[in-house]
């Protein structure tokens, strides 16, 4: 059934194989479901040309999540039109994604992409809408989120919600975050070793066919929760903007101190005023570079040949050197001044990753 996708699909691999050592009777089961049809159908209808381009939340999450979803459903639904709907959601939660990082309202995002997706109306895409947006938002806002959406049978809609978040949760295997104490059902902590196993499995299929799977500790995770506090303050307490923050992240991860005099006049920069110029975190990095360099000893054209080298790879990674093509959506006046956090954390990262391979470390 999953031949032609076979080339490209890790998933459809495994599934065509069927070889699912000590889970063999997990999956049979699946497939001998009477609404197993509903996660092949959507799988091999998945608009993949829609889904977010990442390593960690692009095609190969989606998939697992897809699968794992489909179990949880084989567990937890009875009805196949709530199958349909937990399939839906599974497959394009995360399109609305800018970020792999700090994007706590993709959600949102990505559920105003979801009637021209799944061509739903009425109460199922109030449903499938209310479920994505709550899913990248902390379990304490569902009920407000769902609210908000008023559907009819508020319910049926948390208990879908609620699985969408647990499919999605399962495969934080990919990251080495996955507490079975944070799965809402107990499907879904049934489900933790076989989350393990998949993505296991899903890897080496990956390496099969050429891909580069994820390896667990692509980001030290201290540095990211470091980066990420960072610009949690910046944006969200402090209220600055992303060159200020590139900088303030990069002094704290390279222990270098920045003068007040410096964070002030990068006040000035950021976007030239939004005024969509360059990226405010490219104008954060290359002050840092400056700055870093230039302790370091090194000659003015050397510096110029680092920033030369850093715009050319940060062009090359996000496409663009100027905020109006960076920023998600483009700018607009009532743009929310955190719009670009998520972005300006993958930043630091991205600059911090570049200084330390300038260095040959
Ligand atoms: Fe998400
Ligand atoms: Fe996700």
């Amino acid at each position: 059934m999953f031949e032609a996708l076979c080339k490209e699909s890790p998933l459809a691999l495994l599934l065509e194989r069927n070889d699912w050592g000590e889970y063999q009777h997990l999956m049979d089961s699946l497939r001998e479901w009477s609404q197993y049809g509903l996660f092949t159908n959507r799988f091999l209808t998945l608009d993949r040309g829609a889904l977010f381009t990442s390593a960690v939340h692009g095609s190969g999450h989606i998939e697992r999540v897809m699968l794992l979803g489909a179990l949880l459903c084989m567990l937890e639904v009875e009805k196949s039109e709530d199958t349909a709907l937990v399939m839906d959601m599974c497959a394009y939660h995360d399109v609305g994604r800018v970020s792999d990082w700090l994007d706590e309202f993709h959600g949102a995002r990505s559920s105003y992409k979801l009637e021209e997706l799944t061509g739903r109306a009425g109460e199922e895409l109030t449903i499938l809408r209310a479920g994505v947006e709550a899913h990248s938002r902390r379990d304490a806002d569902m009920d407000q989120v769902l609210a908000k959406y008023a559907p009819e049978d508020l319910p049926r809609c948390r208990h879908l919600a609620i699985l969408l978040k647990d499919a999605d949760g399962l495969d934080r295997v990919r990251i080495g975050d996955l507490d079975p104490d944070y799965m809402r059902t107990p499907s879904a902590k049934r489900l933790v070793p076989f989350a393990e196993e998949l993505f296991k499995r899903y890897s080496a299929a990956q390496e099969e066919l050429g891909q580069t799977p994820i390896k667990r500790d692509f980001v030290d995770r201290v540095i990211l929760e470091q980066v990420r506090d960072v610009v949690q303050e910046g944006f969200f307490t402090r209220e600055e903007d992303s060159a200020v923050t590139v900088l303030r992240g990069l002094g704290e991860v390279f222990d270098t101190a920045l003068s007040p005099q410096l964070l002030q006049a990068a006040a000035a920069v950021s976007g030239a005023g939004c005024s969509g110029a360059q990226c405010g975190i490219v104008e954060g990095a290359l002050l840092f570079i400056g700055l870093y360099y230039g302790a370091k000893g090194k000659t003015a054209a050397e510096i110029a040949a680092v920033s030369r080298a850093f715009a050319a790879a940060y062009a090359e990674k996000w496409g663009s050197l100027r905020c109006a093509e960076l920023r998600p959506g483009g700018v607009h006046e009532d743009d929310p001044p955190t719009l670009c956090a998520g972005l300006t954390l993958e930043g630091i990262i991205f600059t911090r990753e570049f200084i330390l391979n300038e260095r040959g470390q």
